[in-house]
């Protein structure tokens, strides 16, 4: 098509800028990479990229495994043929961060990254192996994750880092590539979703390095994910099953219902994300009792198996298309249209042998998506132990809900209004709107709403103890 064409002379020119030549044989790959995304992007869109509702159903028996009926496992044996991988390249944008969202301070000082190394070098300890420790960055996020795992050189653990791909970002109107030269500037590229770890630890070398270390398994996870322990249940039973790929889901409730799931597609499994759903299927989509489990993105894989479908080409994960805009550089200039073609690592689950989903208890998903997450993880709730998360035994039922409004979407404003974090192990709901600061030492209880209206801010006192209430307007205890 011409698009395509178009879209191949542009690239073909930012690779003839480049002046190094490994740099630029690199980036060449990288671009063929691309282009390959792109013409798929094409085809997607001329033919519509939703399923076809009638061949898929919810996930037959032994597509989806209950972890209480795996085996108890010490298999220490199968832990030295295993890597630690963490997806580092996203940006925390929607927290507010500029840098990645693994380098925010979590607990006792630590951030995401400290404490999955915490986590790791428990494990090392405990087992006497060496699981090595990766991370997938991206050019966003490299630099400051350097600085952080700086201080681990002289520790017991072996740190991997590689970079994904950087693609250029595509202008919504002409369909051409938003940079004009290789090195323009950096609102011009974009990490391609956690998708791209497959081509990603191929390309960088990284993938043979592990195989010629001994690894056969990755375990791989999001950074935020503190419940992305490793577990040697799965371990053991990914070695049985005979599995290339597990993918850990867990029970749907009714605040996750947007997460991806798998199906049954005639017979094999796959990953189904909401925007691949047709508008009159969503709401069955959305159902917990339809679509039982989640994606929660710890995902088990064998390393033999991703250089194969990467080697033969197999990958064609579904593409999702993400608009966005690269701000003017001109004052009186409009905002420049674009869109980033992205995938999710789950998705490649249909290329694998055996591939099938394990049904995990919820403590192995623990995400941070916002600053309510964050004060949750944060809070007393959780006892820490060798880097991992454990609730407090006296909790009784599920974590509390709790939405914090506007005012506490940037963890610096997060910090600076709260804190300290109050004691909740009695809370069951708090909401707070507006601008409202918290005072050292409060305690929390049953369910908890602070309303701050126009105009006004509510501070709360030191030491004040909140019961089922809800506080509106100016307070005065
Ligand atoms: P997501 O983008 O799915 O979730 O990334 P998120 O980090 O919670 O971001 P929002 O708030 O939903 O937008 C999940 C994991 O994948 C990594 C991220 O760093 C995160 O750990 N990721 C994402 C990459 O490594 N590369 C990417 O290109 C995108």
């Amino acid at each position: 098509s011409v698009a395509a064409s178009q879209m191949r002379n542009a690239l073909n020119n930012l690779v003839e800028g480049v002046k190094d030549p490994n740099e630029k044989e690199r980036f060449e790959t990288e671009m063929d990479n691309f282009f390959a995304l792109f013409r798929r992007y094409l085809n997607d869109k001329a033919k519509g990229n939703v399923i076809d509702w009638n061949r898929m159903g919810p996930p037959s028996e032994g597509q989806v495994v209950e972890y209480n009926t795996l085996g108890n496992s010490e298999s220490v044996e199968y832990l030295k043929k295993l890597a630690v991988v963490k997806l580092n390249g996203g940006l925390g944008t929607s927290m507010g961060c500029v840098g990645p969202k693994s380098v925010i301070e979590v607990r006792d000082g630590m951030s995401f990254l400290d404490l999955s190394v915490r986590q790791v070098e428990f494990l090392n300890r405990t087992y006497d192996v060496n699981v090595p420790f990766v991370l997938m960055n991206s050019f966003n996020t490299d630099s400051d994750t350097a600085n952080i795992i700086k201080k681990y050189e002289g520790h017991n653990i072996d740190i991997m880092t590689f970079n994904q791909s950087r693609y250029p970002r595509v202008l919504k109107d002409s369909l051409l590539p938003a940079p004009k030269n290789y090195d323009s500037q950096i609102s011009d590229w974009y990490p391609p979703g956690h998708g791209d770890v497959y081509e990603s630890l191929y390309n960088s070398g990284i993938l043979d390095k592990l195989i010629d270390r001994g690894v056969e398994i990755i375990f791989l996870s999001n950074a935020d994910n503190l419940g992305a322990v490793v577990d040697l249940r799965i371990l053991q039973h990914m070695v049985d099953s005979k599995a290339e790929y597990i993918m850990e889901l867990t029970d749907k409730t009714k605040a996750d219902v947007k997460g991806g799931t798998i199906i049954n597609y005639e017979g094999s499994v796959r990953l189904l994300e909401i925007a691949q759903v047709p508008k009159e299927h969503v709401n069955e989509f959305k159902s917990i009792k339809k679509f039982k489990y989640f994606n929660t993105n710890n995902i088990w894989m064998n390393l033999k198996a991703i250089k194969r479908v990467v080697e033969n080409n197999e990958l064609a994960m579904e593409i999702i298309p993400n608009s966005k805009s690269i701000p003017a550089d001109k004052k009186g200039e409009a905002d420049l249209s674009v869109i980033q073609l992205e995938t999710a690592v789950g998705a490649a689950i249909r290329h694998f042998n055996n591939a099938h989903g394990v049904n995990v208890p919820r403590r192995r998903f623990l995400p941070v998506k916002t600053c309510s997450d964050l004060m949750l993880v944060k809070s007393d709730l959780y006892t820490l132990q060798h880097g991992q998360l454990i609730m407090d035994p006296n909790r009784f039922g599920p974590a509390p809900l709790i939405k914090l409004g506007s005012d506490f979407k940037k963890v610096s404003s997060f910090q600076s209004r709260i804190p300290s974090i109050p004691k909740m192990l009695e809370l069951d709901h708090l909401t707070i709107t507006g601008p409202v600061n918290l005072g050292r030492g409060v305690q929390l209880k049953g369910t908890v709403i602070i309303v701050a209206t126009e105009g006004q801010t509510i501070d709360i006192p030191p030491g004040s103890i909140l019961e089922n209430v809800v506080v509106q307007g100016s307070l005065r205890l």
